[in-house]
Formats: C-alpha cells, structure tokens, sequence
C-alpha cells in the first residue's frame, strides 16, 4: 500500500509539472491571428511614433541618413562598434568591386564593469582600443598608410540624433547603466577621450563645414580630418545589406538586444515637418525593443524577469525581453525553477536556479538543438551550470520542450514586427499586388516588388531553430503568393562594416538614393 501511494504520489508530482509547462506554453501562444494582430499593432504604433514626439512607445528616431552605400566607394575606412557584449575597431579598404571589401578587425568583450562604470571609463576604453590599433597598424608594413582617417561608429543604444553626427543618448539598454551618460552628446564624449589619448584624430568630431570656420591650415585640416557618422547597429546592418543589394528598405538586429530601422518617406515624419532631404527618404532607427502592444503573449515569468532585470519597467512590457539575447535564457531558467518545486529530482541542490541570468542564451540554443538520443548536452548543462546532476531523460526532454516554446514564441513575434514594417511602407501585399521596379530597375507591373530584409545578431545567424521558426512565420503571415517577394537576408557584422560604408558614403560624392 505505501509503494502504491508513493506511486500514486509521484505520478501526482509529474502531472503538476506537466502542467506547469502546459500553462507556459498556452501563454505563449502565437496564433496567426494573435501575430496579425501584433503585425497591425507595428504598423499603428509606427504611425503613431512618426506623428508626434512621444506619440508612442516606438521613438522612431531620425538618423539623418538620407543615403546608403551603393557599392561605388572606394578608399580606407575606420569603423568602431559597441554592441551589447562585444567591441570591435575595423578598417575597411574599399577596391572597385562591390564584393571587395578587405577588413583588419580586433574585437573583444566588453569588460563587464565598464557597463555600470562612469561616461569616461568606457570612453577611455573605446580611445585606447583604438590608439593601439592605429599604432599596430602603423607598424604593419603590408598595409598602406593613410593620412585621412574617416570614421564610423555604431553605438547600439538610443540615441536622438540632432545631424548625422551628433546625437544625445536617450537612456541605456541591455546590460549597460552608466548614469552620467544619460543626456549626453555620445560624439564629444568620444572627441573628448580621443583629446586626452592624444590621439591624432584630435580634430575628428569637426566636420568639413566646421574646419572651414575655423580657419585651421586648410590643406592639413581636411587632410587629417575624420567625419563621424554615428549610427545603430540596425542601420549599419541596413548599409551593408543596401550596399549588395539595393532593393534592401529595412534592417533588423536579433542579439543581445534587437531593434530594426527601415527607410521612411520623410513626407511621412509629420512630428518633423519640413524635414528636406535629397533623396526625400530618411533612415529611421524604430527603437522597436520598446514596442508593447496588449496582444503581446505576456506570461507571469515575463513580468518577474522584468523586476530583476537591469533595467526595470524599462521596455518591460516591450517586444526585446520576450525577443532578445539577453533574456531567452532567463525566462527558460525561470520555468525550470517553477517546474522544479513540483518535483524532488531538483531537490536543494537546486539554489543556483535562483540565481538571475545564470542560463546564458547560447546554452540554452544548445540545450534545443541537443540531438543526442540521450540529450548528453543538456544533461551537462544542467549539471555544470545550474548544479542539478542526475537529471532523469524524460525531464531532460521537457527541459528542450521550455527552450522551443520560449525561441519559438520570440522568433515569431520577430517575424510579425517585420511583417508590420513591411505593412507600414506598403509592401506586404495588403495593399494589392503593386507594379514596381524589378532587381534589374526595369518595370514590372502586376509583380510584387522585390524586397530585402537585411538580418544580423547571434540569435538569427548562430541559432538556427530561431531562424527557422523566424522564416517560418513570415512566410506563413504573408501568405504563398507574396511571400517569394520578401528576401530575408542576413548581413553579417553589417553593424561594423556598414558604419564604415556609410563613412564613405557621407564622404565621397558616389551616393545613392535611398527611396
Ligand atoms: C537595444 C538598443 C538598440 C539596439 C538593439 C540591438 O534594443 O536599445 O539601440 O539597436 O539593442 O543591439
């Protein structure tokens, strides 16, 4: 009778767990019609964003980018990239093919306390990352030297650009919180730094027009100067991805954080009026981490990961902590520990599961795509990171069940916010079937316009699951006839390497149109 009971008991425990997962997986439902609605939500608060300041909780922030490389540039460009985890300083040589495009590259992880440290910490770090790559170039005899530094920088936080660069940082995002930032030009705290490194770059934040007002040796002045083009990572991603193919009108950043751009009429910015460009279109940098709509799946372990999150109530209700790198692990993690009070095998060993951000993302992409028969990888997780040994298979195998649900709901609300950018710029169909340019710019009328989606970030390049799904859904919400049309393609390290083309482009007179 007790080994009944026990049964009885045990078999009880199991099903309470079941359910557990059960009730997660029904809260992170993503109908097609649920992802409509999302897709619609996009499209009215980019409407809304574009209307008047603070209209919505998409910013819609101007970029001053009114053109994007065509792949004519020529010449040596300098790129600096802060993302979320990682730096990286590149130089880029330009040749006249459009495929030609030499890198020298460094890139390192971001020292974690420089993200919660001071303005001038990290700045310091980004000058003298880049006084010793200039210097290590210098003395490197297969590279030919140049006298004109021309510079891009990515710098993937919110910023309110007032030119093309200059710009105010709104508030910090992912894993950064450095106080004294907030509300400061980023392009004078790097000037700044640069000064005191005594780097020759020391003229860099001017910009042409300014040399010229001050007067300086002239010929020198223009000589050494270096335009700065600040951008997002989304935009830089857009650059490149313009750069190989020109039907490309959107870019969308899946990683640490994530966020997308597109190019917009400037007709439509009606919070900018007047807004004159020469080309009559303008990058916007949507900010789209913030989005909220009522019909975002939210569940119970979405809003206790917002509390422990480093940046609370911030873009808590938003698309980037269902979405983004930095917190898929820690909603997995979280349903593991509700699982875990239902069942002993977790027992006290289980005290690392309380900890906050334990479960980084890659783990968790590996624990999904363990194919093992016995899921060696995910046993091994469990053992070396959360400290649970002796996890039973048929647990282990609910454990992938909690990753696909949590990946497959994120790549999936991705999927609709692209589909809403599309709607909101006329090219998901719903409009009818348009005539338009074909890849060869001749006329093709009746056809669906070519359209290009540039991708990049770990989570879309490096998870293939979440790519997947993410293709998956946007082919099933544009439906078969027009989703041949829509190209989603990825622009690897376009962050960087579109910084720098766009340095070029705003530096050289073979521009093109962006609308
Ligand atoms: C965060 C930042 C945004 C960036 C994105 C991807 O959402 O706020 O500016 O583009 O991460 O790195």
């Amino acid at each position: 009778a007790i080994l009944v009971s026990r049964r009885v008991k045990s078999r009880r425990k199991w099903n309470r767990m079941v359910g557990v997962l059960g009730e997660f997986e029904e809260g992170c439902s993503t109908s097609i019609g649920r992802l409509r609605q999302v897709v619609d939500a996009m499209d009215v608060e980019m409407h809304a964003g574009l209307a008047s300041e603070g209209g919505s909780k998409l910013k819609m922030l101007l970029t001053f980018i009114d053109n994007l490389p065509n792949g004519n540039e020529k010449g040596n460009y300098y790129a600096l990239d802060l993302g979320g985890t990682n730096f990286r300083i590149l130089r880029l040589q330009l040749g006249d093919e459009r495929s030609m495009i030499l890198r020298h590259d460094v890139e390192q992880p971001i020292p974690p306390a420089l993200m919660t440290s001071t303005s001038e910490d990290l700045f310091d770090f980004i000058a003298s990352s880049l006084e010793q790559f200039v210097e290590r170039e210098a003395n490197s005899s297969d590279l030919p030297l140049v006298k004109r530094r021309e510079l891009g920088f990515t710098f993937s936080f919110p910023v309110k650009q007032t030119s093309v660069s200059s710009g105010i940082l709104i508030k910090w995002t992912k894993g950064f919180s450095i106080e004294d930032m907030v509300g400061k030009d980023v392009a004078e705290c790097l000037q700044q730094a640069m000064i005191k490194r005594g780097l020759d770059m020391r003229v860099a934040a001017l910009r042409k027009d300014e040399a010229l007002k001050f007067n300086l040796n002239l010929v020198k002045a223009i000589e050494e100067i270096t335009i700065h083009v600040y951008v997002n990572d989304t935009v830089g991603t857009l650059a490149l991805g313009h750069y190989h193919d020109e039907d490309t009108v959107a870019a969308v950043i899946i990683g640490t954080g994530t966020n997308a751009c597109y190019v917009e009429r400037t007709d439509a910015i009606i919070k900018c009026q007047g807004l004159l460009t020469n080309s009559g279109g303008m990058v916007v940098n949507m900010e789209w981490g913030n989005f909220w709509s009522s019909h975002l799946p939210r569940t119970s372990y979405d809003v206790d990961l917002d509390t422990d999150s480093p940046n609370p109530n911030d873009q808590a209700r938003g698309f980037e902590k269902m979405i983004s790198g930095m917190y898929l692990g820690d909603i997995v993690r979280r349903v593991i520990l509700s699982m875990s009070h239902e069942l002993d095998i977790f027992g006290d060993v289980a005290s690392s599961l309380l900890v906050p951000f334990i479960l980084r993302t890659p783990l968790m992409a590996v624990m999904h795509e363990d194919d093992s028969p016995d899921l060696r990888e995910v046993a091994r997780i469990l053992k070396d990171t959360l400290k649970i040994p002796d996890v039973p298979l048929k647990v282990r195998k609910l454990i992938v069940k909690v990753c696909d649900v949590v990946t497959r709901r994120a790549a999936r609300l991705a999927a609709a916010g692209i589909v809403g950018i599309l709607k909101k710029i006329g090219r998901d169909g719903s409009s009818g079937i348009m005539s338009g340019r074909t890849k060869n710019g001749g006329e093709s009328s009746g056809k669906m316009r070519r359209t290009v989606v540039a991708i990049e970030g770990g989570l879309y390049v490096r998870y293939s699951m979440f790519r997947e799904y993410l293709n998956e859904a946007v082919a099933e919400i544009l439906g078969e006839e027009i989703a041949p049309h829509v190209i989603l393609r990825v622009s690897e390290d376009g962050s960087g390497i579109g910084a720098a083309l766009l340095a070029a482009s705003h530096s050289s007179p073979s521009v093109d149109s962006v609308s």
